[in-house]
């Protein structure tokens, strides 16, 4: 059994790590005495090296030249700087695809992407293989015992997608494997369909260009195979590098939601979690898409501590118009990863690159210098950095799951479905929404995951549903659970065939209801809702703030339905279904049109729990009040119990995280006595937080913030 090679073997005696992407080969060896100095003058002690050196490594085939990354090594090391040390299979120089274009990656149409760029190779190329397990070898072997090597960073961002004739080829022995003969495949697939029946399996190939939508459950395979083909390239890197360094954890940089790869896979295949993330200043949900992309990397993790690989200090260069960070933004954003679980707060890049595409990218030390306000700013969040160091290694308590599948998601997401405007992580957002606004913190989970010791979960959609995941929600909530599911879901197998018989076929019995047909709702128009009330509801309900950050972030709507109240409306919009009771009690219905009276949001005892179904697409302030109401079934409260609007609130390990992310200076009140491991004041009474502000409040005696007791 390899030991356990998290976080904590690069935090221990280090505290929480700070720095970035270093890039020293774009620049002469003066500056990188310069950068030392600064690094160490800002508390930098991790920075991630070689990403894209494979051209200055290896700059012809065969070649080898090390040198300059010896010193760059031997620099840092001296300076107590740890090194990440990536391999440089990310971006392959030109002479790879020049001599054998055949590593080239070929798009759905049939066209070779060139290089000039980065990325361009194909997963399946033998070649490309063989060119980047040599040269992994040997940086692996030369560095193996280097006393600055920490952590191995594998390629970059991997996401690849290749439709060659090499993939092709692949893609065939993928197939064997899942579906064993061509008769299983065809059965897979549907292919009675169109007269899609391959007779051959030279037949088949990637879901290339074609005059009319493609086969659903072909593209899902491919979706599968591509991941996996991904995986094994990562995985042969890896055990290179394991097999000559066995205690140092390896991990490769993920991209939060990002569709082409299945992260539940891989997660498990790295000793750390690291993740890529760059919040859009111009999006006014970020905070909480922010927040959710952190839970989703704790999740990956299964709760150990992450590292947040690259982030930016400013605006970035490649979204069309850059909006740039106001003075605190990136502290507050920092802060708010270690509240959800970062060990490692990292950015790209150290200093901003003189030339190249990415020349107008944040830095920590901009084109101006590090005599400016950006660069005195990372200064000091490096320092502050090491207040939290009774953090690290923390975990984040958590009672709530939200459970998310990436083959779902890409098979939700097939062309040729009732509407292309219900889609998977836009449904797993407005159902986290209200739980963030509430300071209710969640793990995001596979459907897989062992639900039992979760008092509540959410199922926002989960549209291809196994026989065995449903089975399992099922028994959680005969056991005793709270469930609630999203529209749309349970409606397909593993193999995208459509369940048949009212839906959701598998979670009917669960859920006490079932369907006969999607509606679609006119774009322009939200369809009204009526809560039915009821005793028992009206009971649980709650009103005030805090269901309104939500609005307060985008600007926006009253507070029309805030609470369960029988008779008071809310709207819903862009999906309605036709559902039936069978036994479970409608908390909502229809209040208009052809559904007019019929169950819009359902709920059912069933054995020891309780399950719930949302029929339709509810506004954020009526998905707010649902979620009020189950945290009152499942007995789950938020870490405070009133947080003002744009106040995020996180407990990890027993410190409260607050971090006022909207406009306005607010007060918040707090149950007891604590300090402020920010500042080192004490704290009273309540907190007054500007905007952009965080308290990392430790409480001076039991309970914790959030404790029952509390
Ligand atoms: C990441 C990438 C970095 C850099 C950065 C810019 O996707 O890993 O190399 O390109 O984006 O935001
Ligand atoms: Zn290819």
């Amino acid at each position: 059994m390899r030991p356990q090679l998290g976080m904590h073997t690069l935090t221990d005696g280090r505290g929480l790590l700070f720095g970035g992407d270093y890039n020293p080969e774009q620049w002469p060896e003066e500056v990188w005495a310069e950068d030392v100095e600064l690094m160490k003058a800002a508390g930098v002690n991790l920075v991630t090296v070689g990403v894209f050196s494979w051209a200055r490594i290896e700059p012809e085939p065969g070649a080898r030249d090390f040198g300059w990354l010896d010193r760059v090594l031997d620099l840092l090391g001296s300076a107590g700087i740890a090194v990440d040390l990536a391999t440089p299979t990310a971006s392959p120089p030109p002479w790879l695809g020049h001599r054998w274009p055949e590593t080239l990656p070929v798009d759905e149409s049939g066209h070779r992407l060139w290089y000039g760029s980065r990325n361009q190779f194909c997963p399946s190329s033998p070649v490309y293989r063989e060119r980047a397990l040599a040269i992994v070898t040997d940086l692996a072997d030369r560095y193996a015992a280097h006393p600055a090597l920490a952590l191995w960073h594998v390629g970059n961002e991997y996401g690849q997608i290749c439709h060659c004739d090499e993939s092709a080829a692949a893609f065939r022995t993928w197939l064997q494997d899942r579906h064993g003969d061509l008769d299983a495949l065809n059965e897979a697939w549907g292919t009675t369909f169109w007269s899609q029946r391959y007779s051959d399996w030279a037949e088949i190939i990637p879901p290339r260009r074609a005059p009319y939508m493609i086969n659903p459950t072909q593209r899902l395979d491919w979706q599968r195979f591509c991941s996996d083909a991904l995986l094994a390239h990562y995985r042969a890197e890896r055990d290179i590098l394991r097999g000559r360094t066995p205690g140092t954890p390896v991990t490769t940089n993920f991209m939060g939601l990002f569709k082409p790869v299945d992260y539940w896979s891989w997660a498990g295949e790295e000793d750390i979690v690291s993740n890529d993330w760059y919040p859009d200043p111009a999006d006014p949900l970020s905070p909480a898409r922010t927040a959710l992309t952190h839970d989703l990397m704790r999740g990956l993790g299964q709760g150990r501590p992450w590292l947040l690989m690259e982030q930016a200090t400013n605006g970035v260069n490649w979204r069309p118009h850059n909006l740039p960070k106001p003075p605190g933004q990136f502290r507050l954003e920092s802060l708010q990863a270690v509240a959800r679980g970062a060990d490692g707060l990292c950015y790209f890049q150290w200093r901003a690159s003189r030339f190249g595409a990415e020349r107008f990218h944040a830095a920590m030390v901009p084109h101006a210098g590090p005599d400016t306000r950006l660069h005195a700013e990372v200064r000091a969040h490096g320092q502050e950095l090491r207040q939290l160091a009774p953090v690290a290694g923390e975990p984040v308590p958590t009672q709530v799951a939200m459970v998310f599948d990436w083959a779902s998601w890409w098979a939700l997401e097939e062309r040729g479905r009732p509407s292309d405007r219900l889609n998977a992580p836009d449904q797993l957002l407005s159902y986290y929404l209200p739980f963030w606004e509430r300071g209710v913190s969640v793990d995001l989970v596979p459907p897989s995951a062992e639900l039992s010791g979760y008092p509540l979960v959410v199922v926002p959609n989960l549209y291809l549903v196994g026989d065995q995941d449903a089975a399992a929600l099922t028994a959680y909530v005969h056991g005793g659970g709270v469930l609630m599911v999203g529209p749309f879901s349970g409606i397909v197998d593993p193999r995208a065939h459509v369940r048949t018989g009212r839906f959701p076929a598998p979670l009917r019995e669960v859920l006490g209801a079932s369907g006969e047909e999607w509606l679609p709702a006119p774009e322009d128009r939200p369809v009204r809702c009526r809560w039915t009330g009821g005793t028992e509801l009206a009971a649980h309900t709650r009103t005030g703030g805090a269901e309104l950050a939500a609005h307060a972030l985008t600007g926006g709507a009253e507070l029309a339905a805030h609470a369960l109240t029988g008779g008071a409306e809310f709207a819903a919009h862009t999906w309605t279904e036709l559902v039936a009771t069978e036994g479970a009690e409608a908390v909502a219905e229809f209040a208009e049109g052809d559904l007019a009276g019929h169950p819009a949001v359902l709920r059912h005892r069933a054995g020891q729990g309780v399950a719930w179904y949302v029929a339709t697409m509810p506004e954020p302030v009526a998905l707010g009040a649902l979620a009020g109401r189950l945290l009152a079934d499942a007995g789950v409260r938020g870490v405070l119990p009133d947080l003002p609007p744009g106040v995020e609130a996180v407990r990890r390990g027993d410190v409260l995280f607050l971090l006022n992310h909207g406009t306005a200076t607010v007060r918040v009140p707090i149950p007891h006595a604590a300090d402020d491991l920010l500042t080192g004041s004490p704290a009273t009474g309540h907190v007054t937080l500007t905007p952009r502000a965080v308290a990392a409040l430790r409480p001076r005696v039991q309970p914790h913030f959030g404790d029952p007791l509390a």
